[in-house]
């Protein structure tokens, strides 16, 4: 059977139905973000250590206190490169201007009008030009992390897996996919170019910066991912220090 043709008052429906609920998402990050930011202030600034074990927090890592002897707020000397990452992220960005300004909380609602505004060219809002620097340390972080989940399958019996290992490793693989699917890091590797047919042939470049395309399709579903895995691994390791849990060994 033939099914009816949409009408406009269908598509008028559909659109207020949708508007009428525009609140949720920009609501629901708000919560999330806001929970998240508290948490990682609570373990940044009341914590002095982040080691169970073979398991380091990621927020931790790498133990830049350790090297120096500083024992003084020891996440302080890395949480915050990828805290700017995070805060500087084009997608979170757009997610948090939504969900704490709420100017405009979605894409069909107008901006309220602002006579001064001059975007990321000024201070506060030009500190997300940093973006870019972030990746390059978050990269370094990055190479700390893939390390602490290898040795976090590595017990003083020998090799194992524990719950910690398994969400350490979870951990990297998700911060990552969310890294290298960065808007920046697609930048880095294809642009500044603007063409790439007239070479002729598809290049080695054009094919890499193809890749991150892909992988930067779903750039917001590894914001989450990571952000949930790095709060998870964090309180795993918080809990068994704090003598609350006991780490669960599979093997
Ligand atoms: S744009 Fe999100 S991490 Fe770079």
């Amino acid at each position: 059977m033939a099914q009816p043709l949409e009408t406009a008052s269908d598509s008028a429906l559909q659109g207020a139905t949708k508007s009428r609920y525009y609140w949720v998402t920009p609501l629901g990050t708000a919560i999330i973000l806001g929970l998240w930011v508290l948490y990682s202030l609570w373990e940044v600034l009341f914590h002095n250590s982040g080691s169970y074990g073979n398991y380091i927090s990621p927020y931790f890592s790498p133990g830049v206190g350790n090297w120096f002897g500083w024992h003084v707020l020891d996440a302080l000397y890395v949480a915050w490169i990828p805290l700017v990452f995070r805060f500087s992220c084009y997608y979170y960005r757009k997610e948090y201007y939504r969900g704490f300004f709420w100017d405009p909380p979605a894409c069909y609602h107008s901006e309220r009008p602002r006579p001064g505004y001059t975007g990321e060219s000024k201070w506060p809002l030009a500190f997300n030009n940093l973006h870019r620097y972030a990746w390059y340390l978050v990269f370094i972080v990055l190479v700390f992390l893939w390390k602490d989940t290898v040795q976090a399958f590595i017990f003083k019996s020998g090799f194992g897996v524990g719950v910690g290992s398994l969400l350490l490793l979870v951990n990297a693989v998700c911060l990552t996919a969310y890294s290298f699917s960065c808007h920046a890091f697609r930048h880095m590797v294809g642009g500044g170019k603007d063409c790439y047919s007239c070479e002729g042939k598809p290049t080695v470049r054009y094919k890499m910066w193809h890749r991150v395309s892909g992988w930067n399709v779903f750039h917001g579903s590894w914001a989450w991912a990571s952000l949930a895995t790095v709060w998870a691994a964090d309180l795993y390791i918080r809990l068994l220090m704090m003598g609350v849990i006991h780490d669960v060994r599979l093997f």
